[in-house]
């Protein structure tokens, strides 16, 4: 259909500036070429304020504001590098797949939040004028339209990609005007459609590079490893000829010229870096030198000879207040928290980083897999029909975003492999960036996760494949076609991060290390994109108002928004350590006793390095008694190689072996200081268990005696009626009653497209979060009182009988619980224990079992045993919905406000300001209000934690099936 304006006026559209929607690239940017920081040409950062004016769509301003002595008048100002929408001009948005306008590529909404930015400059005066100058873009979001003094310079499209003009002839001495339009939505955003926030800006730096006549152009450093003999080899091509210098191998040669000599491989264990220049007649390139090779052999992704096992991350870049504009003291905690936690590999999900990332992935060591700034998943909507990754006019523009990646990013010694993109279905366009990709750069591999016939790749790679699949993988026994079946497999993504969790990353960890072909996984994903918020603490999806969203489907990271470790992370730093002790597998939860693996005396240690012998770690043992230390010292371990196992003889115990809950703990920590972390820091441990703590026992001997009012058994005060516990000595206590509801967490609730038996609702559905307690009788016996109830929800016949029996010595009450299930149960419990109120003023809690971090059935592996202490507000994991959090696992003896809890068995131990039920009704951590009770869990089963927000849920074995249970507490007055 033709727009008229008036009848017999000629067809003429309402004039989008047609760039926006343009399938192609854009028009008037250098070639690609490779990025560096610093040469010895000059360069003038043109970061800072600047002007600034939103327009609600694409032409509601024509461009006269580009045009020289423009006056902005009124405008405001924002901070470039950084995204107008979280400076106060219109407002972020979310949603995981869905583009949130009309899907008609490549046209875009007429809502089209517009930028006009303004920045006023001068060249130094000691700007050469001999050359020429390039400005470069290193990030703008969607599309741009630059100006420079008036002349335009020409539009681009590609987010998370630089862009260069050449705009020497432009420049001036004195007053510079760079006018740049940016609109939030261009027919690029049908190519980026990643799950994260929609933030349009110029979100990374801009720059102004002088080219001295002379000057380098693009350059690539090929330096390989050939590992039998030792030797690398050198070739620096460069589009304009000069030498190369490597004064640590006595290098000095023409480019192009290859040479090869004895070298130390680069390896993400072992980041050996040579420091050389690029010197051509006008500039001095540093280069950053890593010798390594990396191909596919014997069916394996091999670097200098060797396969790998990636300890991975994905990794969005994010900052709770500047979005995706990162700082460099950003970039660089990224790094240091993940080699503190022996993370060895980064998929760069989804689009290339900000590039200083990479120049400290080569620094400090990890493997990169780069992936290109490319995602159509929103397509998936209507099966793919449409999509731009198999339509032919939109090839240019893939493969301008494949060079913008290749070219910018090939001389990292970290980029292992690349990535066409993410979830961007299949097709001509995946295959031509391919294609184009392995004509360019022969010494990486190709992956890309949406081929799974591997058509396209070398590498196999699925994303929350469960772990059975995964096992059949392993072992070759998943079909495929012949190509598939030869390549290795990765684990794109995996252990969905979100809120509680993941579950289950140990069982992985075991099928990784027990096939050759898994070579391990990313974990999505590193940060929760949480955005720090007055109103919520952090907001989410829907906190803006959208009309689409995907709520905190944003917030699924490893560390909270302000970059704290979430108990996830700490849970994946052990179960990747990269070294193994053996004796037992550090905390055994309750319930499961593992066998004290020391008998004889020694320890098992094995080096777990790919490439790095242990000579950088030092061994430690202690021994603790009931967690507390009884002694210390050194424990010589060999130097192993990578896979060398040595058992260790370990010291004649400090004290009598037998003593109750006596184990040995050993360490594996830095022995110097390293680049990233200090001499001590802790790589990996384990405990060793040498005899269990001894039950607590309670000699049934005074009587309950009946009042008018109450019952008093020893030190307990109970309700004559409904014989609930009121006191014990002076310590006032609510219940404890039978509890089998927590506050579901993401993972309890599962994402919408998952199957069915997601237990959140199912739970709800069943009315487990509004239990019934009836009082059937009050039996005041000889030694004891005996409470008989049946606890069930409204509606149901499912129901669980539960009867409470209170004995004492005189000085101490035990519990004991006995639950049997009535009615046929479907689902397993979200928990099983009591909970009891304290008085608010309960705040410091210690106590004697894992810690000092929360853990449930599969995510404890972190807790060790010990003595710890908190307080009742520390215990809290604030995650940014709030849910289930805070237990401490396989507690034999808790107090607080002067309530000593021991166990019989061991429980998990929780303890919160608020109900389960407000936990549960919160949306926001600023939901959540201290009220005048502290509630405490002490459960007996807890349901595992799996990772169903997004892939496979709770493992059989960590299910809590309802079942008769019979459990023991002893509570007395803290009285020392
Ligand atoms: C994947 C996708 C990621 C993210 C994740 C769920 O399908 O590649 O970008 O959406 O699921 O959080």
């Amino acid at each position: 259909m033709s727009f008229r304006t008036s009848p017999g006026t000629p067809a003429s559209p309402p004039s989008p500036a047609d760039y926006v929607e343009d399938v192609s690239p854009g028009g008037g940017v250098l070639p690609p070429r490779a990025w560096y920081a610093v040469s010895d040409a000059r360069s003038l950062s043109l970061n800072g304020r600047w002007d600034f004016r939103l327009s609600p769509t694409a032409d509601a301003e024509d461009d006269s504001f580009a045009a020289e002595g423009y006056e902005p008048g009124g405008w405001a100002e924002v901070q470039v590098p950084g995204h107008w929408v979280l400076q106060g001009h219109g407002s972020p948005a979310y949603t995981n797949h869905l583009y949130p306008f009309p899907v008609d590529p490549p046209r875009v909404p007429a809502e089209n939040p517009t930028g006009d930015h303004l920045r006023r400059f001068e060249l130094p005066p000691d700007w050469p004028a001999d050359g020429g100058t390039v400005l470069r873009f290193d990030g703008v979001e969607s599309c741009a339209r630059v100006w420079l003094n008036g002349t335009d310079l020409g539009t681009f499209q590609g987010s998370r990609l630089p862009h260069e003009f050449a705009v020497g002839h432009l420049l001036r001495p004195g007053g510079n005007v760079l006018a740049v339009r940016v609109h939030q939505w261009s027919a690029g955003s049908y190519l980026e459609d990643q799950d994260q926030w929609w933030l349009p800006g110029i979100f990374r730096d801009v720059t102004l590079l002088h080219r001295p006549p002379g000057s380098a152009l693009d350059f690539f450093v090929h330096a390989s490893y050939d590992h039998r003999e030792g030797l690398g080899t050198l070739r620096v091509d460069s589009d304009v000829d000069g030498r190369v210098l490597v004064p640590g191998l006595d290098i000095d040669v023409v480019t192009g010229t290859p040479v090869t000599l004895p070298v130390l491989p680069w390896t993400a264990e072992t980041p050996r870096l040579y420091d050389g220049e690029l010197v051509t007649e006008g500039e001095r390139v540093p280069l950053r030198i890593g010798f390594r090779t990396v191909e596919l052999h014997e069916g394996l992704i091999k670097v200098n000879g060797t396969a790998v096992l990636f300890k991975g991350v994905n990794r969005h870049e994010w900052h709770p207040r500047k979005g995706r504009a990162l700082d460099p003291e950003t970039m660089l905690a990224d790094v240091l928290l993940m080699k503190r936690h022996n993370i060895n590999a980064v998929r760069t999900s989804h689009y290339p980083p900000h590039p200083a990332f990479l120049d400290l992935c080569d620094t400090y060591g990890l493997w990169v897999v780069d992936e290109c700034d490319l995602e159509t998943h929103g397509f998936t909507e209507q099966a793919w029909r449409d999509n731009p990754a198999d339509d032919p006019r939109w090839t240019p523009a893939l493969l301008d975003r494949a060079a913008r990646t290749v070219e910018r990013d090939k001389n990292h010694p970290s980029v292992v492999l690349w990535s066409l993109g993410n979830e961007a279905g299949t097709g001509r366009g995946l295959t031509a960036m391919a294609e184009w990709i392995r004509a360019r750069d022969t010494s990486r591999l190709i992956h890309y996760e949406g081929d799974h016939d591997c058509r396209d790749t070398d590498v196999y790679s699925r994303m929350y494949t469960d772990h059975a699949e995964v096992e059949r993988i392993g072992r070759h026994q998943d079909g495929g076609g012949l190509k598939r079946r030869q390549l290795p497999f990765i684990l794109c993504e995996y252990g969905h991060a979100m809120g509680n969790g993941p579950g289950g990353l140990a069982d992985y960890q075991r099928l990784f290390t027990s096939y050759d072909r898994l070579q391990g996984g990313f974990v999505w994903e590193w940060i929760d994109h949480g955005i720090e918020d007055e109103r919520h603490g952090f907001a989410y999806g829907g906190d803006f108002g959208e009309e689409l969203h995907d709520g905190n489907f944003v917030c699924d990271g490893l560390l909270l928004p302000d970059r704290t470790p979430s108990p996830g992370l700490v849970e994946y730093k052990k179960v990747i350590e990269p070294v193994r002790i053996d004796g037992g597998d550090s905390f055994s939860p309750p319930g499961e006793r593992r066998e004290a693996a020391d008998r004889d005396g020694t320890v098992r240690v094995t080096n777990g390095y790919d490439f790095a012998d242990l000579s950088h770690l030092a061994f430690e043992w202690s021994y603790q008694v009931d967690g507390e230390n009884v002694g210390s010292g050194p424990l010589a371990v060999p130097a192993l190689a990578p896979g060398g196992t040595a058992d260790v003889e370990l010291p004649a115990p400090p004290v009598d072996p037998r003593d109750a809950g006596a184990r040995w703990t050993v360490r594996a920590v830095l022995a110097d200081d390293t680049a990233w972390a200090p001499r001590g820091h802790v790589v990996a441990w384990a405990q060793l268990p040498v005899a269990e703590p001894v039950p607590p026992s309670v000699t049934a001997s005074a009587p309950p005696v009946t009042g008018e009012r109450v019952i008093t058994l020893g030190p307990g005060t109970f309700d004559a009626r409904t014989g609930a516990l009121l006191a014990v000595g002076g310590v006032e206590v609510t219940g404890p009653r039978l509890d089998v509801w927590r506050a579901p967490t993401d993972n309890d609730n599962g994402a919408p497209w998952q199957p069915d038996a997601r237990h959140g609702p199912l739970w709800r559905a069943l009315g487990l979060h509004r239990m019934r307690h009836r009082p059937d009788a009050v039996e005041a016996g000889d030694d004891s009182l005996t409470v008989r109830t049946r606890v069930a929800p409204a509606a149901r016949d499912v129901g669980l009988r539960t009867v409470y029996r209170w004995t004492s010595d005189g000085t101490r009450l035990r519990l004991t619980v006995s639950v049997t299930p009535e009615g046929r149960w479907t689902l397993p419990l979200p928990r099983l224990g009591v909970r009891l109120g304290l008085a608010a003023s309960a705040d410091r809690v210690t106590w004697l079992g894992g810690g000092p971090g929360e853990g449930y059935p599969d995510t404890g592996s972190a807790c060790a045993y010990g003595r710890w202490e908190s307080t009742v507000d520390a215990l809290q994991t604030p995650y940014v919905r709030p849910q289930e959090n805070g237990a401490r696992p396989g507690v034999h003896r808790a107090e607080i406000g002067g309530l000593r809890i021991e166990g019989d068995p061991a429980f998990w131990f929780t303890a919160r300001r608020w109900t389960t039920e407000q936990l549960d009704a919160a949306e926001h951590r600023a939901d959540l209000r201290p009220g005048d009770t502290v509630w405490v869990n002490l459960d007996h089963g807890q349901q595992g934690i799996g990772s169903q927000s997004c892939g496979p849920g709770v493992l059989p074995r960590y299910q809590l099936w309802p079942a008769p249970a019979e459990f023991s507490f002893v509570f007395s007055e803290v009285t020392d």
